[in-house]
């Protein structure tokens, strides 16, 4: 019998190159579950994405044509553990990947991969970081940094493992990650600091438009504890995840409503004089926990993000206070959808300025410029 999570990673490259994935996220599953059979699929999903460009790369330069999808499957299922799985010795992962291959294909799959196997010193010689990301996405960085050395740097990083800390929610500190701990919440720096720039803001409403899971939301919650807060999420599922978060650590400021922000309207309740806007984004600033989506996302996903964004902050910009403040967010490190975005608004939109927040409780790394802007390193 193959096991069961190999099966399970067979389909998902199988939906993978049937393009049958919408473009959503495949590690859907909570990434802190931590049972012996979720730490390995968890592994072994990631070392294929990471490395996805080199694996891809030698099949094709070792192997017949990689048309039909099942073989390619199978062998990018096989090769990424006799290349990445050190604990797996690699005569159980060729005999794994051959059970699970259909009779057609068994010899195919187990002589292709012992090739692999007997080779794989000289294959890793030729790894190079930049093969696994697409493209047009090593282009745009290479714009970005000064030298060679800083871009493989900061593509180096993006495939790291993230690092979370648990955020303790009664002193609103980072402390080292606790798992299950009762009150803190488990998340990475860079996402925590986002609502502690508002730590000077005196704020009667809280707005938190795009709230889900709702870490942000708890965060705001303990810093504003005199605040109301509302907190919208559209989709249902999510919403629902929102809620247990609000009720698991006793947010009770928080009144969640699952609606879509676009549509949400005040009903003659007063305007916020805070507004979280955590907007939906390409996601490609999350590259560390989903290493999935820089092979699922495209150049034109950023402009039509980005022109959703501006969606997002015009309607923020009618439901805030005149002496409010906006405060806009993204997981992804593209221009256009953070920094482009503020600065098209304000040039639009004179009657708004930019704040610097302040930045005594924040580390100096985090800033750049007048934005706080964090990068994988
Ligand atoms: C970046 S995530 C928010 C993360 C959250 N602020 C946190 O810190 O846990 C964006 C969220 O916005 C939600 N969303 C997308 N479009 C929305 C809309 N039109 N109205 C409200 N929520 C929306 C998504 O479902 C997603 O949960």
């Amino acid at each position: 019998m193959p096991d069961r999570f190999r099966r399970r990673l067979l389909n998902l490259l199988l939906s993978f190159y049937n393009s049958q994935h919408n473009g959503l996220s495949y590690l859907e599953e909570d990434y802190f579950e931590d049972s012996a059979y979720q730490r390995i699929y968890r592994k072994i999903y990631f070392n294929i994405f990471r490395n996805l460009g080199f694996i891809e790369r030698i099949l094709t330069e070792h192997t017949r044509n990689l048309k039909d999808k099942k073989a390619k499957s199978l062998l990018v299922l096989g090769a990424s553990q006799i290349f990445f799985m050190d604990d797996i010795p690699d005569y159980a992962c060729i005999n794994e990947t051959v059970k699970l291959a259909p009779a057609r294909l068994k010899k195919f799959i187990n002589a292709t991969l012992r090739n692999i196997a007997r080779n794989k010193e000289t294959f890793i010689l030729s790894y190079s970081i930049r093969e696994n990301f697409p493209a047009w996405f090593v282009e745009k960085w290479s714009d970005f940094f000064s030298n060679d050395r800083e871009l493989d740097n900061f593509l180096i990083n993006l495939n790291k493992s993230p690092e979370f800390c648990s955020i303790n929610l009664d002193s609103l500190t980072p402390e080292p990650y606790i798992k299950n701990a009762n009150r803190s919440y488990p998340m990475d720096l860079a996402s925590f600091y986002i609502p502690m720039l508002t730590k000077n803001t005196g704020a009667g409403f809280i707005l938190d438009a795009c709230a889900a899971p709702g870490g942000k939301t708890l965060v705001l919650s303990h810093l504003h504890p005199e605040a109301k807060i509302t907190a919208l999420e559209k989709n249902s599922k999510r919403s629902d995840i929102l809620d247990q978060n609000i009720k698991k650590y006793n947010a009770e400021n928080v009144i969640i409503a699952n609606e879509d922000f676009l549509n949400f309207d005040l009903k003659d309740k007063e305007k916020f004089d805070l507004i979280l806007l955590d907007a939906p984004c390409t996601g490609l600033g999350t590259m560390k926990r989903h290493p999935e989506i820089r092979w699922l996302r495209t150049k034109e996903d950023i402009k039509r993000m980005a022109s959703y964004q501006n969606k997002f902050l015009e309607k923020a910009s009618r439901l805030v206070t005149q002496e409010g403040c906006i405060l806009y967010s993204v997981c992804s490190l593209e221009a256009e959808e953070g920094i482009d975005v503020i600065n098209n608004f304000i040039d639009s939109n004179p009657n708004f300025k930019i704040l610097t927040p302040d930045f005594h409780h924040i580390p100096s790394e985090f800033f750049c410029g007048k934005f706080y802007y964090t990068l994988p390193h």
